[in-house]
Parts: C-alpha cells; structure tokens; sequence
C-alpha cells in the first residue's frame, strides 16, 4: 500500500511549528521575487525572509524552489520560497495549487512540511491542499528502498477553524487521494494489473462506501452479445471484463454514466505495435482508472447525482486466438464492425460500455480514453481533447478550467463520416488517417444514440514521459478525476 500524507491545518504561528520546511509563496516582479502582498508571517520574520530574498536574489517564477536555513522566529529548520509567478488580479487557484505541488515535490527529505501560503479565500487555500498533496506522491510498490514523501503537511491559517476553509481542505484531501489512487493503478505492472485484477480491486475499493458493483465476465459478456469487449480480449490468455458501478443518492439532480476505457496492456493486438511504442501501453486504462476514483469521490463527497460508472476492461494481445484485421464482430445492441486494425481497439470495448451506458438511462454519459495517438499530434501532452454534443462539450470543458486541468474542444466534422464506411459491416474500426482523433469521436458517436454526450481523449496527457512538473510525476498523472468530479460537482449545483 502507497503510504498516504497527512494534511492537517493550524493557527499556530510559525514561531510554534515543529517542522522540517516552511514553505512560503513568492511572486516575480519583473525579475525579482517578492512575498505576496499579505503573507500571514510576524513582521520581523517577513523582514527576515524578504533580506534573504534579496541577498540570494531568489526567483519568483513558476517552477522554481529556493531553500534558506530559517532565520529567528521559525520553526523550522529551511525556509523553501515556492514561485508563483506574476501576481495575477484575481488570485488563480490552479498558480497556487502548482507552487504548493512544487514545493512539496522538491523537499524529498523532508518529513513535515508546513506551508504558509496566508489566509486566502477557501478555494485558494483547498488549492494549496490539492497541490501539496499531489506532489507528495511517490509510486514505491516495486522499489525495495526509496523515499516515500512527506508523512505531514501542515498548512498554516488563522482561517484554521472557518467551515468554508475546512471543507474546501476536506475536498482537497478526497480529490488528491483519488487521483493518486489513479496514479497507482496507471503505474502498476500490466503483469500484475489484468482485467480480472481490475474488477477485483474495483470490488476491494467499493467495500464499505455507497458504490455498487456489479461484474461481467467472459462467460456473461458473450452471453450478453458484448462482441467489442470480446473480440479485443480474446487474444489474451486473461479474458474481458465489464466493471459497472453505481452510486444512487437520495434526491439526485440527474443521472450521469462516466465510461472509461480500460486496456490493461495495448500491444496493438495482430496489428502489432513498434517496440518503441509498446513501452507504455500499460498507461492503456487510465481512463477506467479515472471513472472509478470518480465515482468513489463522488460517493465520499455525497454528490447528490446519480453517478453509473463502466471500465470496459479487455487486455490487447496477439495469439492464435486473437482477432484478424477483417474480422467482422457485434457490438452490444447489434451493430457489426469491420475489424480492419486490431490496434483501434479501445472504440470497440468503449462501444460495448457506451451501449450499456445508454441503456441505464443516464441523462449524460462521457467517457475517456486514451484513444489516440493523433490527440497527442493535434494538443500534445498536457492538453486532452473534448468531443460529442456540444452543450455537453462546453459543460466538460468548463469543468476542467474549473478544476485546474487542461481541455480543449475538439469538433466532430460530419465530413469525417463516410471513411468509416465498411464495403461488409454497418461501419468499419478505421477512417481517415488525417484527422485520426476525430475519426475515433465519429466512431464512438454510432453508440450513444441520443443522449447527451462527451468524450475526452487524453492519450497524452495521461502518462508523463518527461521530467515531473509541479504537481505532476513521471508515469501515471491520474488526469480527469477532477474534471469529471467538478462536472458532476456542477451538476447539483445547476
Ligand atoms: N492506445 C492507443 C492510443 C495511444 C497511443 C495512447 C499513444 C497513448 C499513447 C490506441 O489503442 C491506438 O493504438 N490507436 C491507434 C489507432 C489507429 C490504429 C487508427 C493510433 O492512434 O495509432
Ligand atoms: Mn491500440
Ligand atoms: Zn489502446
């Protein structure tokens, strides 16, 4: 088990801490870093610290870390100023959810950190929480012996006791503690994690909280003429799933199903992948991974919306059983498909899900996947791709810049349409290589009927390849927990 950072908050002053590093924001102006305009520390302390800053000439811009030993009237052994960058008009949360993450990243040694970020509004300080709890994140599950992170995080505010402040800080707790789950499930060896893993640890995790559950197997997938998920898993010596989860409060404000695509290992199936780019493809079922820390913050956070959560789980492999390009299945519901590349799999488990989706009457469904490679040509790494109807379109995307992740609306050209025509099925698993994001939407766009709809494709953003990023680790990023939890979030609001 992935030790978990505690966050606590307190009035205390900095004087009466007993920490290892105090973290204290700075911004740039033009070129120098300042503290922020009210930084809730003892006048002879900020004085201290603003000497320090300016001996050392310490930045303010985003990304970087400077630590000082921690002068009189502390108590704390360092002093770590975090940028922030320019000073925005209105405070940004995600600006300080980044220096916060940052921060508490770089201070691997240190087992307590304390972070005095002053008394911001709720939303501001729960941000702070978000971000230092997200950078506390370590995957250790195979290392025999390596740093785990910081054990405490105390944020300093004399707001300490305010309701708004508290909640806003046990939100940050649940949502930072459900995308680092999705981070571990990303992360976790494709030889260890397998459809069947997958829904035995969805069982695990519904244990004790309001979510049901409720499991295919292959026998009951055939038997229920889901032909998508059967098809790409029969290659694999470790057959299907179809996880379906459900959370239903008292006086719900709508149904919505959330859909993630769950390929535990793409090889590319027959039609095999380069070496190169099998490397990664355990990433596969980050969107399954998402829709189920989803649901379960949901749940923990009571919603009060309906919430049907599917993981189409199948595991891509080649083997003399496995599907042939030109193989011709059945989705769930009926509709026949031209296998024509096995790699362009995850449309057809995700079509199975989506028709299952419908047929639980939700008022909105979305589903995320790492689809394609063509999301990471068109936005790259650190922006996902929003498709589908489009008020549910803009309602994702508004989302999203709500929750501090980054989406971007993606149309759905109707003129795309006729290169998925198959001369011997109802439609065909490729179309245009141009476009290939696009294509993919059309693709799942056959299955929704006429509900409400939204797909994200966040191929890039969910794994990072680079060096870590503010809050953000190598490997498993666990994006779209947040965004579908804000979505869900501003559902019950509206
Ligand atoms: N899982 C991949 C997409 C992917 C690629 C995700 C790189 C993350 C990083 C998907 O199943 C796939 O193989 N898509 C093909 C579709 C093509 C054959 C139409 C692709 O994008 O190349
Ligand atoms: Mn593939
Ligand atoms: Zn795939």
């Amino acid at each position: 088990m992935r030790h978990v950072t505690e966050l606590t908050l307190t009035a205390k002053s900095p004087a009466r801490l007993s920490a290892d590093a105090l973290v204290v924001p700075v911004h740039d102006d033009d070129g120098t870093a300042a503290l922020l305009p009210d930084p809730g520390l003892e006048e002879k302390v900020s004085a201290a610290l603003r000497d320090a800053i300016d001996v050392l000439d310490v930045p303010g811009q985003a990304g970087k870390v400077t630590r000082v030993p921690a002068p009189e009237g502390v108590g704390a052994s360092v002093v770590a100023f975090t940028g922030i960058g320019p000073l925005p008009e209105t405070p940004d949360a995600e600006q300080f959810r980044r220096a916060a993450g940052t921060a508490v990243r770089e201070l691997e040694g240190a087992a307590t950190v304390a972070l005095a970020f002053g008394d911001r509004e709720a939303q501001i300080t729960g941000a702070v929480a978000e971000g230092a709890l997200l950078g506390a994140y370590r995957f250790n599950r195979y290392k025999k012996d390596a740093k785990s992170g910081p054990a405490q995080v105390v944020l300093l505010t004399t707001a300490a006791k305010d309701k708004a402040v508290k909640d806003a800080v046990a939100r940050a707790r649940v949502v930072a503690e459900r995308v680092n789950a999705t981070r571990d499930l990303v992360n976790t060896s494709p030889r260890d994690l397998y459809p069947e893993t997958f829904a035995q640890t969805a069982r695990d995790l519904v244990k004790g909280t309001k979510v049901g559950i409720e499991v295919l197997d292959e026998d009951a997938l055939r038997a229920g003429g889901y032909g998508g998920l059967i098809g790409v898993g029969q290659g694999s010596a470790r057959g299907p799933r179809l996880v379906k989860l459900t959370y239903q409060p008292a006086r719900a404000k709508g149904h919505y199903a959330l859909v993630g695509k769950g390929i535990t290992f793409d090889s590319g199936g027959l039609s095999i992948k380069p070496a190169k780019s099998m490397e990664t493809m355990k990433l596969d079922m980050a969107g399954a991974a998402a829709v189920l820390h989803t649901v379960l913050a949901a749940a923990e956070l009571q919603v009060p919306v309906a919430v049907t959560g599917f993981l189409a789980l199948a595991e891509n492999m080649p083997s003399g059983t496995a599907q042939r390009p030109s193989d011709v299945i059945e989705i769930r519901g009926g509709k026949t498909v031209e296998v024509l590349n096995t790699d362009a799999e995850g449309r057809l488990v995700l079509a199975d899900a989506l028709v299952a989706a419908t047929e639980a009457g939700a008022d909105v469904i979305v589903d995320i996947a790492t689809l394609t490679g063509a999301q990471m040509v068109a936005l790259g790494n650190q922006v996902s791709a929003v498709m589908g109807t489009e008020e549910t379109r803009g309602q994702v995307v508004a989302a999203a810049e709500a929750s501090g992740e980054q989406m971007w609306p993606m149309p759905l050209p109707e003129e795309l349409r006729p290169s998925l025509k198959s001369s011997v099925a109802d439609i065909s698993n490729i179309g245009d290589r141009f476009g290939g994001m696009l294509t993919a939407g059309l693709f799942l766009k056959e299955f929704v009927g006429d509900t409400p709809w939204a797909h994200l494709d966040i191929a890039g953003p969910a794994f990072n390849e680079a060096a870590p990023r503010h809050y953000v680790p190598k490997g498993g990023t666990g994006v779209g927990v947040r965004t579908m939890l804000q979505l869900l979030e501003n559902a019950a609001e509206g």
